[in-house]
C-alpha cells in the first residue's frame, strides 16, 4: 500500500485563513496541524526570503510529508509533536512573544482518515487504533477493552453527542466480553446493530468513532492546553486562526476568545484601579464558514468554522 504520507489532504477555509493571519512577507508563523502541509505551502507562498515558518505534528507520516515536500525550503522548519506542548516548541527556538501567526486546522486529516491502517474508518475495515501518533498511548482497541461502561456511556453522549449512548455502551461490554474489538469493521457492525435509527447520509457509527477517536488522541485536552500557549507565544498584533470540525472544538475555541478579550472583571472596591484587566485578545469578526462552492468541491469543509483573534499588547 502507499505511504499515506504521499496521500493529499485538501486544505480547508485556505484564502479565509490567510487573511485571518494578516500575512506579512517577513513575518514568522507557526502551523501547529501540518498534515498534509496544505496551509503550510500557501504561507510560505505568501512569506518572502526573509519569512520563516515553524509548523508542528504529531503524525510521522505528516514528518515524512514535511521532509518531503518542504525539507529543501530554507524557511521552513518542522518538529513533530502535539500541539499541547507548543511553547516548548516555541521556546527551543526563543520565539515565545514573537511569533506573528499561528494557525490551527483540528482534527484528522483526509489521508489518515482514508487509509484503513490508520482505524479512523467506519467504511473500510482496518486495525481498531485511531492514534494520530501510533508511537504514543493507547489503540483505541485497548481503550475499549478496559474503559468501563459509566465511562463508555459519558464519552459516547458528550463526545460523541450519540443519543443511544446507553444502548451502544452496553452492546460494547457485552461484546467485548464475547472476543477482544480489534477491527474498525466490528466496532461498526456492533454500533450498527444497536443504533436504531438511521440519519440519512450518515453511517450509524459516525458519532461514536468521532467520541472514541476524541477520547484516544485527548483532543479537547489538547487544544485546552493549546490555547492560551499560543496566546503567549504571539507578539502584540500577531493572529489567532482556528479551524474547528465540531461544536465541541468551536464551542472551547469560541469561549477561549470571548474570555481572553473580556478579560477579568476586578471589583471596584480594590485598591488597584477597577475595570477589565488581562485582557490578551481581540476578537477579529466573527465564525467564518465555508461558501456552497467550497463544500461541493471538498464535502469535508462541511462542518468547518474559521475563527480569528489578535494578541493584544
Ligand atoms: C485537518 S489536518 C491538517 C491539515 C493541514 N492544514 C493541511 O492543509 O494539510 C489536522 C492535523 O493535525 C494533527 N493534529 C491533530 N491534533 C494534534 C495535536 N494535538 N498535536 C499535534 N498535531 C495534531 C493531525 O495529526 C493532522 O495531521
Amino acid at each position: 500500500m502507499a505511504d499515506s504520507a504521499a496521500l493529499p489532504h485538501q486544505p480547508v477555509l485556505l484564502t479565509e485563513a490567510l487573511a485571518g493571519l494578516n500575512l506579512r512577507p517577513g513575518g514568522y508563523y507557526l502551523d501547529a496541524t501540518f498534515g498534509r502541509g496544505g496551509h503550510t505551502a500557501a504561507i510560505l507562498a505568501a512569506l518572502g526570503p526573509e519569512g520563516r515558518l515553524l509548523a508542528l505534528d504529531r503524525d510521522p507520516a505528516a514528518e515524512r510529508c514535511a521532509d518531503a515536500r518542504f525539507g529543501a525550503d530554507a524557511r521552513f522548519a518542522f518538529a513533530r509533536s502535539t500541539f499541547g506542548r507548543l511553547t516548548d516548541r516555541v521556546a527551543e527556538r526563543g520565539l515565545v512573544g514573537w511569533l506573528d501567526g499561528v494557525l490551527f486546522d483540528l482534527g484528522v486529516s483526509s489521508p489518515q482518515f482514508d487509509d484503513p491502517a490508520r482505524g479512523f474508518s467506519f467504511g473500510r475495515d482496518g486495525p481498531l487504533d485511531m492514534r494520530m501518533d501510533p508511537d504514543a498511548g493507547s489503540s483505541a482497541a485497548k481503550w475499549l477493552a478496559r474503559v468501563d461502561e459509566a465511562e463508555l456511556e459519558r464519552v459516547l453522549a458528550e463526545w460523541g453527542e450519540e443519543r443511544f449512548y446507553r444502548r451502544v455502551a452496553r452492546a460494547i461490554v457485552a461484546a467485548r466480553q464475547r472476543a477482544p474489538i480489534t477491527t474498525t469493521a466490528r466496532l461498526a457492525d456492533i454500533v450498527a446493530a444497536a443504533v436504531p435509527t438511521r440519519e440519512p447520509g450518515q453511517h450509524p457509527a459516525t458519532r461514536v468513532f468521532q467520541a472514541i477517536r476524541i477520547a484516544v488522541n485527548d483532543e479537547l485536552g489538547e487544544l485546552s492546553a493549546a490555547l492560551p500557549q499560543a496566546v503567549q507565544a504571539l507578539a502584540p498584533g500577531g493572529r489567532l486562526a482556528v479551524i474547528s470540525f465540531h461544536s465541541l472544538e468551536d464551542r472551547i475555541v469560541k469561549r477561549f476568545v470571548r474570555d481572553q478579550a473580556r478579560g477579568r472583571e476586578l471589583p471596584l472596591d480594590l485598591p488597584v484601579p477597577g475595570g477589565p484587566e488581562g485582557m490578551t485578545l481581540r476578537r477579529i469578526g466573527r465564525a467564518i464558514r465555508p461558501g456552497a462552492v467550497e463544500i461541493a468541491a471538498n464535502p469535508r469543509a462541511r462542518s468547518a468554522a474559521l475563527r480569528v483573534a489578535e494578541r493584544l499588547p
